[in-house]
């Protein structure tokens, strides 16, 4: 048996904030924002009550609502964070226990922005071994708390947000899949979590906030995840041009139109939602997933291509029958 998508959510912050309002703030301009990235805004929680566990339990109330299951229905849930709002416990076991969910294991994983489709890969293969019967899995980041508000060069780029799907076992769903990483190229996207904090230790004081080499991370992304999709299709024994929705990992339009032409495909195989909600790393693919969906775009059959690339390094790709 495959993972089969039955239901989607999703959950964006109540404060929208415009690249104007950015530029209100700091030395950047709606142009240079918008003809670098594709964005226009972007989504950023703005109250104590808005977190990385409120957003992942309204997305996942919304796509469990969406499949028409019950939260004990559910065997498996995995949220992919790097955001959490907490050491431990894990956001998906606090997410269990907001939902009621009683009958499921749960726990997170870090692929960063690849971190939904490690996800997916993952209840796929749970389901394949015949262990479990239904998932909910969500991707979910408040990356504004873990940004340096004074780089321009990142903070510009991401948004909060959650993306939800459940997935039961069933003979048509995922084709094909595949991931990886390069732990090797880690120190061109990271964050330090805090620093050691002992009597037998000297600790530097300085919270760390995310750093990226932006044009390296360009660089990767477009090499690797072009090289992902094909992987994907020759797996498949498939074409391009047989894959009737492609759904990116939001990070930058430009490299999308980059693999768009890679692959020789119009555009609008590519959906995008990066206008207005920036780069939500791992919440990215379930929220465009979710948009999708209930705009109707996604017909019965229709062959879907889920890819994606993030900090580790760590890359990601799933073929899936809607
Ligand atoms: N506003 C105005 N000017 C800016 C800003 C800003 N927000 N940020 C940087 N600049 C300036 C720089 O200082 C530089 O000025 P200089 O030429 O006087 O030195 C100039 O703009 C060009 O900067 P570059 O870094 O060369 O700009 P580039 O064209 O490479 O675009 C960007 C930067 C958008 C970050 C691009 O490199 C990119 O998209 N990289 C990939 C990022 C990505 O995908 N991240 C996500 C990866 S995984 C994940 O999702 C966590």
């Amino acid at each position: 048996m495959r993972a089969k998508i039955i239901g989607t959510g999703s959950c964006l912050p109540e404060k929208t904030v415009t690249n104007n309002d950015l530029s209100a703030l700091m030395d950047t301009s709606d142009e240079w924002i918008k003809s670098r990235t594709g964005i226009s805004s972007r989504g950023l929680v703005s109250s104590e009550t808005e977190t990385t566990l409120s957003m992942a339990v309204s997305a996942g109330t919304s796509a469990l609502a969406n499949a028409d299951l019950l939260p004990e229905d559910i065997d498996l849930i995995i949220v992919a964070t790097v955001s959490s709002d907490f050491v431990t416990p894990s956001t998906a076991c606090m997410v269990q226990s907001e939902l009621g969910a009683v009958h499921a294991a749960a726990f997170d994983i870090n692929a960063a922005c690849s971190g939904f489709l490690f996800a997916l890969n993952t209840v796929d293969a749970y389901f394949q071994a015949g262990i479990y019967r239904t998932a909910l899995i969500i991707g979910v980041e408040t990356l504004s708390k873990i940004i340096d508000w004074k780089d321009r060069s990142t903070c510009v780029l991401f948004g909060d947000g959650a993306g939800a799907a459940v997935l039961c076992a069933d003979e048509e769903g995922i084709m094909a899949n595949l991931q990886g990483s390069n732990g090797s190229g880690g120190h061109v996207l990271m964050c330090r979590n805090r620093t050691n904090n002992n009597p037998f230790v000297s600790t530097d004081p300085s919270m760390d906030y995310l750093y990226m080499d932006g044009q390296e991370v360009f660089k990767f992304a477009v090499k690797k995840e072009a090289e992902c999709i094909q992987e994907l299709l020759t797996q498949a024994g498939l074409a391009p041009t047989d894959i009737n929705w492609y759904l990116l990992h939001q990070a930058n339009q430009r490299i999308i139109s980059s693999i768009a032409r890679k692959l020789k495909l119009p555009l609008d195989k590519f959906p995008s939602n990066l206008d207005h909600c920036g780069n939500t790393s791992a919440a990215s693919i379930p929220i465009l997933l979710d948009e999708v969906h209930r705009a109707g775009t996604l017909a019965p059959g229709d062959l879907v291509l889920l890819s994606g690339f993030g900090a580790g390094l760590t890359w990601g790709a799933a073929l899936l029958k809607w």
